[in-house]
């Protein structure tokens, strides 16, 4: 498997990730298929695991932490997330260490603010600082933000002395390119590696939800790419993908996945909520779509008309 440094840290990380947001009780998942997935993923050479003190709590955290003892430390980049209510400087240290026993570990690799302060009653220079106090202690290994604009990341960035922004996890997949215009070019400027999350638009782009064809107690209600309008208007796209899937023996989400990641510093983190799901993820990787197969998804994409609002 691929890897390549996450921002200018010389923290080396396969090209695809695994998200654990799954490990929830929003998500309806069994904890042991979650461990089996990372399991599987980490045999499969995906060495980046993405969770959050805000995943179900903290149980998302203590689920990657028996995955981190059945698969080695050495073996994994663990990235956590301190949420947005723990961002008062105090706040971050006691969130860090919260995780840190959550996971049972000692360092984690990447820790990043799962987004930025939204009433804007903390100063983002006090995160900063205490961020950094925490990877000059050791206790992390390099300092990562999510859902960071372009003002965001220099405002952050421009409060460290002694280390730099190393990656911004942001909403990205075929269906929401929004962070191509800005965040993107920034972060390739400036070494900064995209953690893409949602990158199969929670599943729609695995062709196997549709507008008669809701996921099980839908946990994703709220998110309007699955109004039944959305669904439809996604078909022309995913019938692109599998017809491009079929050259290369790859299902829809895979060619999703290697679309994304190609020829720009984007990882991508898929959920998976078992074993079968993170091979396929892991499997997105290692080959190429050709420039004609490129233009066709952008062609298609072009053509997809959204509508945010239920009808
Ligand atoms: N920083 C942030 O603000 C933020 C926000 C959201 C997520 N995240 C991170 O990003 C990760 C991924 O995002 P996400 O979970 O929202 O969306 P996602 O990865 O786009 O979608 C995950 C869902 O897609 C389906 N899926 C995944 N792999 C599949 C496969 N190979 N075949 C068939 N179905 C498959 C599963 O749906 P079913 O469950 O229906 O089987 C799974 O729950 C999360 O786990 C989390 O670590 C971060």
């Amino acid at each position: 498997m691929r890897r390549i440094s996450l921002g200018k840290s010389g923290i080396e990380v396969s090209k695809i990730g695994m998200g654990a947001m799954q490990a929830s009780s929003e998500w309806v998942t069994d904890d042991d298929e979650i461990v089996e997935a990372i399991v599987k993923s980490s045999d499969l050479g995906v060495n980046l695991v993405d969770t959050a003190e805000g995943y179900g709590k903290g149980h998302s955290e203590e689920v990657v932490g028996r995955a981190i003892a059945r698969v080695g430390r050495e073996n994994l980049v663990v990235a956590t997330k301190v949420a947005g209510l723990h961002l008062r400087h105090d706040d971050v240290l006691k969130a860090c260490r919260a995780s840190l026993a959550r996971l049972g570990i000692k360092k984690i690799d990447l820790y990043q603010i799962h987004s930025p302060n939204p009433w804007e009653q903390i100063p983002l220079k006090h995160t900063m600082k205490a961020m950094e106090e925490l990877y000059a202690e050791g206790k992390i290994g390099a300092i990562g933000v999510s859902n960071f604009a372009v003002r965001d990341l220099e405002e952050a960035r421009g409060y460290l002395s002694k280390t730099d922004i190393v990656s911004n996890q942001v909403r990205y997949n075929l269906l929401e390119r929004q962070i191509e215009e800005e965040v993107i070019p920034y972060c390739k400027k400036n070494g900064i590696t995209v953690l893409a999350w949602s990158p199969l638009a929670q599943g729609v782009l695995t062709g196997k939800y549709g507008p008669r064809r809701l996921p099980v107690k839908n946990t994703r209600a709220d998110n309007p790419l699955f109004f039944k309008h959305n669904l439809v208007a996604a078909r022309h796209l995913l019938s692109v993908l599998g017809t491009i899937g079929k050259n290369h023996g790859k299902s829809e989400s895979q060619v999703a996945l290697n679309w994304l990641g190609s020829g720009k510093p984007v990882v991508p983190i898929p959920g998976a909520r078992n074993a079968e799901q993170a091979e396929q993820n892991a499997l997105s990787v290692g080959w190429s779509i050709t420039r004609d197969e490129a233009n066709e998804i952008e062609l298609a994409c072009k053509r997809l008309k959204l509508d945010y609002f239920p009808r």
